[in-house]
């Protein structure tokens, strides 16, 4: 339903409407005002505008050539009486019932009750708060589900391949009041269908070095079906890295030693796994639809046979289980007994395998789990900006759920449709416009990999890449109460402290022990030691992928950060235990996490003050000399891991420390402008606002990293092991990974010196965008 009156280019008072020829005459005499004031610019600004006119002729008379009530809008400051507002005004009761009403059934991706229920919930809801515009974008694209009337299972065979154990179908029936039978049976989406039988190997996390470890005590994985616990890195790596030692087939499963803690009791008591409990979860290793990489999942799109795909899809079954079932399969493995790094929590001896104590017997793993096109919605809510509707602060969170989701997203979900009734609530009544829109995001298909919102952003990169200010993702808002913890682009740190600063702390003890704002206990539980010091503000994690961040800050170059209230890091986890497991319960979240919503409610008054200050503040709060803190910080890592081979074998290595060093000089020189800038004259700081927002922008490359041409940013991407682990000059750790095992290393240090290059021309290329704007040299 959209409903625009407006006309491009019209201020407008508000929430005041007139007629609409009135708005052409307003729109007409502000193209000449403009056109005046442009004369008047060119006659009177100084070249040298570090030293800018003393007045704009014509400012402060407002003779005539501004208009009254137009003019003043284009040049003010925010209202910092919003600000109180918003934080005012954001309640937990209101963020319980929203989780409460969407976690009523599970939701899992192009499902009826995500497509259509929740869809609508949201779009309805919007819609009645008042939004200027609510708008959907749906894809068709590629899904996964198991079989429900074949369903999946792991058999343990004898010698005459007879069954003697099969894996439950569904978890334990635990949740007060929840039928588990509604929800989808744990299964990896993606997975191929399929039936393999072999041998049984344990491979611990199954990383890389898991196997050489195994190579090193002479186990040989290849033909085997392998059990892997889960944790430490990205599952669908985990399949991948299998499938690379021709590994035929991957059980995975949560080891207690990493979900739960012995005598503390399980779910539904405490939040800790219970022993059925699986975590299901993709095995794709791409973003987004995996039928048409780089492009929108639309009517015209081509899409490739699924065999072809890039990446491709995994090509050996996964399934995942929980600790009481893989105690089954785990029990009678024979072989040489496990190192104690490889010993998991389960009350057995730990055996490498391959193979059963009891010769001959073997696992079969029977996979119906099979690939369905189908359709999935983003719905997006429009606050249009009063002053600049096209730049835009774009606030999103994912909607889709493997069950309930009650953690995973809907906590995050619950945040935002609060914030959009705050926000909406102070446009409506015409307190308030934000100068820049605000664009509320829920994306679908998120869990299988990101796909709602790489399809958007594949679909409109041209409007998205060019006028969006920043992007803040809440996925899960509350998986624990110890601290927040964000995940953020160096542009956006220093107005991710002043806000956190501004929150109240959630926690009464804490504010009685004198620690008063979110901030404190950051400080506190999550201090920054940046290469062995410790620098006195709260940790900022880099950005891996895992959320819907990962398209928007790599394909468009939007500054990003993503933020969670979390649980206690020393708690010995791998994730917080229930995670996409069909316990992740209103029930768990009420009883277990977040009695009173009160977590939830700081988390949504960060996300409502960050989008709050990047939309309506004349200068928009990103801070370019912390880009360049930050890479001085990245080399120097960089340097302590890799420094000697990279010296001896890169001739001028050196400059790297020597382009960020030439790219902080050009920070400070365009804080000096910045802090200089006539803000009575709109178009210079228009002119200043978009060297920072197209900042973040600088540092892509149309040619993209190396073997991964979808992403484009230089500095921050995943690992190409993990996709959940963050790597900064992604394309060098890439290229650098296991160099040591190359017979001839020569080749691959020509890529590396090519791709150094590339990053060596990215700092000085974002460099001179700094500059001012007529200055073409350093
Ligand atoms: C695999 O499972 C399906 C359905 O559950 C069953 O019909 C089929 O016989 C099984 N295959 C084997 C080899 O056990
Ligand atoms: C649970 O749901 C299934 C399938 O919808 C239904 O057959 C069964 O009767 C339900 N059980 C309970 C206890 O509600
Ligand atoms: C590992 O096993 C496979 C299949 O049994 C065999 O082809 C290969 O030679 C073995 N590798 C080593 C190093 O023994
Ligand atoms: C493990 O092996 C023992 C001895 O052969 C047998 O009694 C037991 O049933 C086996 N357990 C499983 C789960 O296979
Ligand atoms: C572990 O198993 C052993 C032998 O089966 C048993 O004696 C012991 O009580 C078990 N320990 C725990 C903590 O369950
Ligand atoms: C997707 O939606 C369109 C338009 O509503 C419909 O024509 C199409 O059949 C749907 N596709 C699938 C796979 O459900
Ligand atoms: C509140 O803070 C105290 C002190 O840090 C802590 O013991 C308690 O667990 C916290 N409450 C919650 C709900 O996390
Ligand atoms: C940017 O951040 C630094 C500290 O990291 C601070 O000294 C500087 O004033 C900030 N600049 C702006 C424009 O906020
Ligand atoms: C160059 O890199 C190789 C690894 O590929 C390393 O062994 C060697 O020491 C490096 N050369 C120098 C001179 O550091
Ligand atoms: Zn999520």
């Amino acid at each position: 339903m959209p409903k625009f009156d407006l006309m491009p280019g019209e201020f407008r008072e508000y929430t005041t409407r007139s007629p609409k020829r009135k708005f052409w005459i307003i729109a007409i005499i502000i193209g000449i005002a403009a056109f005046i004031i442009g004369i008047l610019i060119g006659k009177y600004a100084a070249c040298d505008t570090s030293s800018p006119p003393a007045q704009v002729p014509g400012t402060p008379e407002k003779d005539g050539v501004f208009l009254p009530g137009v003019s003043d809008a284009i040049i003010k400051e925010a209202d910092l009486s919003i600000r109180d507002l918003l934080l005012k005004n954001i309640d937990n009761k209101n963020i319980e019932t929203h989780l409460h009403a969407l976690t009523e059934k599970p939701h899992i991706a192009g499902s009826p009750e995500d497509e259509d229920t929740l869809v609508n919930y949201i779009k309805d809801f919007w819609e009645n708060v008042g939004f200027d515009d609510v708008q959907t974008a749906t894809y068709d694209i590629l899904l996964s589900y198991p079989d429900k009337d074949n369903p999946n299972m792991i058999e343990l065979l004898n010698e005459n391949d007879e069954v003697i154990y099969q894996t439950p179908i569904e978890e334990d029936i635990l949740t007060p009041g929840k039928n588990n039978t509604e929800g989808i049976p744990p299964f990896n989406a993606y997975s191929p269908k399929g039936i393999v039988t072999g041998q049984l190997v344990y491979v611990n996390y199954g990383r890389v070095e898991d196997y050489t470890h195994l190579d090193s005590v002479g186990v040989n994985v290849t033909g085997c079906v392998a059990i892997a616990r889960y944790g430490k890195i990205f599952r669908g790596s985990k399949v991948d890295i299998a499938q690379r030692h021709g590994v035929i087939g991957l059980i995975l499963y949560s080891d207690p030693k990493d979900y739960a803690i012995p005598g503390e009791g399980v779910y539904p008591d405490t939040w800790w796994l219970p022993g059925s409990g699986a975590q299901r979860g993709t095995i794709f290793t791409g973003q987004g639809d995996p039928l048409t990489p780089g492009y929108p999942a639309i009517d015209t799109a081509y899409r490739y046979e699924e065999g072809k795909t890039i990446p491709p899809l995994p090509k050996i079954p996964a399934h995942p289980i929980g600790y009481t079932v893989a105690e089954q399969l785990l029990v009678n493995l024979t072989g040489a007994t496990v190192t104690e790094e490889w010993t998991g929590g389960i009350n057995i001896t730990y055996k490498y395998g391959p193979g059963f104590i009891n010769n001959n017997w073997k696992v079969r793993m029977n996979i119906s789990t099979q690939n369905a096109r189908r359709n999935t919605t983003n719905v997006i809510g429009f606050i249009r900006g009063a002053v600049e509707p096209d730049r835009y602060i774009i606030f999103g969170n994912h909607r889709d759920a493997w069950v309930y989701g009650a953690i995973d997203p809907s906590s995050g979900t619950a945040v935002l449709m609060e914030t959009a009734r705050v926000m909406a609530d102070l446009v409506k009544s015409g307190k308030w416009r934000p100068r820049r829109s605000i664009l509320f995001c829920s994306w679908g298909s998120e869990e299988y990999g990101l796909l709602g919102s790489n399809e958007w952003v594949e679909e409109y990169i041209k409007n998205i890449k060019e006028r969006t200010v920043a992007y803040i993702n809440i996925d899960i808002s509350v998986e624990g109460t110890n601290t927040l913890r964000s995940k953020t682009t160096p542009l956006l740190y220093n107005v991710m402290y002043e806000t956190v600063k501004l929150v109240e702390n959630p926690n009464a003890t804490e504010i009685a022990a004198g620690r008063k704002t979110v901030y404190d206990t950051w400080l506190l539980n999550r201090p920054w030691k940046i290469n062995g010091e410790i620098y006195g503000k709260p940790k900022m994690q880099s950005m891996g992928s895992g959320s819907d961040y990962a398209p928007i800050l790599q394909k468009a170059g939007v500054t990003s950060v993503d933020f969670r209230y979390t649980y206690d890091k020393n708690l010995p986890v791998v994730g917080y235990p229930l995670y996409h497991s069909q316990y992740e319960t209103f029930y768990a979240m009420k009883n277990l996490i977040d009695v009173d919503f009160k977590y939830h409610q700081a988390i949504a008054r960060i996300g409502a003050e960050l989008a709050r200050n990047l939309a309506d503040s004349l200068i928009i709060p990103l801070n370019a000399s912390d880009y360049a803190w930050d890479l001085e910080n990245l080399r120097v890592s960089l340097d302590a891991e890799y420094g000697s081979y990279l010296r001896g074998n890169i001739s001028n290595y050196d400059d790297l420390k020597m382009v960020i060093k030439k790219f902080g000089e050009e920070a400070a020189d365009f804080e000096v402008r910045l802090n200089n800038v006539n803000k009575n004259d709109p178009l210079l700081t228009r002119v200043v606002n978009d060297q920072l927002t197209l900042l973040e922008k600088a540092f892509l490359d149309p040619a993209g990293l190396p073997s991964r041409p979808l992403k484009k940013h230089m500095i921050m991407a995943e690992s190409s092991n993990d996709y959940y682990a963050p790597s900064s000059f992604p394309g060098l750790i890439d290229l650098l990974f296991e160099i040591d095992k190359l017979a001839d290393p020569s080749e691959r240090w020509d890529q590396i010196r090519q791709h150094f290059a590339v990053i060596l021309f990215t700092i000085q290329s974002a460099a001179s965008t700094l500059r001012d704007v007529t200055t073409f040299h350093s």
